[in-house]
């Protein structure tokens, strides 16, 4: 009874003991599968490491010669850039010197108000104005018109000394005097020039091709000779004179015949239209010596012209009938070639019932002072950028 007991004890105790031995068996089963798939693994990294490894000694490698090229170059430009500072030092002193010889010409810059900039430019503004500049401004559009007055003869010109800011008054075509006003207000509110000082000039002037820069009035005078007189209108004495060398009695505009020669003045100084067979010429002058510096043939007929402006160097001529019509620009010449036939805007005057005798462009104001069949008008310009014309400014 004992034994049988006990038998089973160890029967019991056996049965037990092989499910623990079964159980760590599937256990180390398991551990040792886990091991073999990350022992897969570790070799895997292994390789990749190598090859990681090969990379970055390849890419060691590259850097290495790469650098040692842009070293090279390196040294090459520097010694291109010593050769370029000794021309950029040179074309220094050139402009240096040229600048000494043609002190730099106002760039304008314009206030965008309609009549009156009473206020004389101040020594600082004046600062400003004067730099270096290429002026690429081209005329988009007339933007408004102004009438401000009757003073009497169907043709005439009227105009504003961009600098000193005073207006003058040419009544007629064939004169000895001139009107000064301290202002457009001072005109406008003037019964005919009664409250203008009347300046006696030594010589008549002709025709309407008349110009007012920092107080030197620049007119047309056929005597014997046409001439260009530079008159100081601070001390009122003759300043200078030149003959022209064209044609006498030959017309600029030919529906102006009175205007043998026009004088402008813009951002750039002083230039002069004058007739050349069939065209209209332009030359380039020095307003101190009276000198032609450069001339060029603009192409633009002189037959059914009636006047012409000038801004930033483009010439604008203006067309119209007779009987008149609506004055319009249609030929248009830059003197830096910047402006093709294509980009250039016909530009179309408001309509009215005159002619123009004169057009005066005013750079400060971006104004044209113009002489209407008696009246005084204002047109205001709307200008754009002439290289975006070729090449569009970049999108916000
Ligand atoms: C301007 O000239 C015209 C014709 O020559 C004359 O009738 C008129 O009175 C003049 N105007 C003034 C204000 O002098
Ligand atoms: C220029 O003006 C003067 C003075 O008025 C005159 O005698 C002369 O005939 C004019 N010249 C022309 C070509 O009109
Ligand atoms: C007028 O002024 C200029 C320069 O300011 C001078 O050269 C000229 O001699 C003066 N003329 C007269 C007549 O005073």
């Amino acid at each position: 009874m004992k034994a049988d007991f006990l038998f089973s004890l160890f029967l019991c105790i056996l049965g037990q003991l092989s499910e623990a031995q079964y159980h760590y068996q599937s256990l180390m089963n398991y551990l040792e599968s886990r091991m073999l798939a990350m022992e897969e693994r570790i070799a895997l990294w292994h390789e990749q490491n190598d090859r990681y490894n090969s990379d970055l000694k390849k890419f060691k490698q590259q850097a290495s010669e790469l650098l040692e090229k842009i070293g090279k170059e390196h040294g090459k430009l520097r010694l291109d850039l010593e050769g370029a500072g000794v021309r950029v030092d040179r074309v220094e002193r050139e402009m240096d010197y040229i600048e000494t010889k043609n002190p730099p010409k106002p760039c304008v810059r314009a206030a965008d108000k309609m009549v009156e900039q009473e206020a004389v430019v101040t020594e600082k503004k004046k600062e400003e104005f004067f730099e270096l500049s290429v002026c690429l401004d081209i005329v988009s559009n007339i933007r408004a018109m102004k009438i401000l007055k009757r003073v009497g003869s169907t043709k005439g010109v009227w105009t504003k000394d961009s600098r000193t800011a005073k207006v003058y008054v040419f009544n007629g075509t064939s004169e000895d005097t001139v009107y000064e006003f301290n202002s457009v207000k001072e005109l406008s509110a003037s019964p005919g020039v009664s409250k203008g000082k009347q300046i006696t000039l030594p010589s008549a002037w002709n025709g309407t091709g008349h110009a007012v820069y920092d107080s030197f009035l620049y007119y047309i005078s056929e005597r014997s000779e046409l001439q260009v007189v530079k008159f100081d209108l601070k001390n009122g004495s003759m300043a200078d004179s030149a003959v022209l060398p064209v044609e006498a009695q030959t017309p600029v505009y030919s529906l102006n015949p009175e205007t043998l020669v026009d004088l402008i003045v813009d951002e750039d100084g002083l230039w002069a239209l004058y007739p050349a067979g069939d065209t209209i010429n332009l030359a380039k002058m020095d307003s101190d010596t009276l000198d032609i510096e450069q001339m060029w043939d603009t192409s633009c007929p002189r037959n059914g012209a009636e006047a012409a402006f000038i801004v930033c160097g483009t010439v604008y001529v203006v067309y119209n009938t007779r009987p008149p019509s609506r004055s319009r620009v249609q030929c248009v010449f830059d003197v830096n070639d910047m402006i093709t036939g294509g980009e250039a805007p016909l530009l179309y005057f408001p309509r009215r019932f005159g002619a123009h005798s004169s057009l005066k462009y005013n750079p400060v104001e971006r104004q044209v002072y113009a002489w209407d069949d008696g009246y005084q008008i204002l047109y205001r310009l709307a200008l754009k950028k002439k290289l975006w014309a070729i090449a569009p400014p970049p999108e916000e």
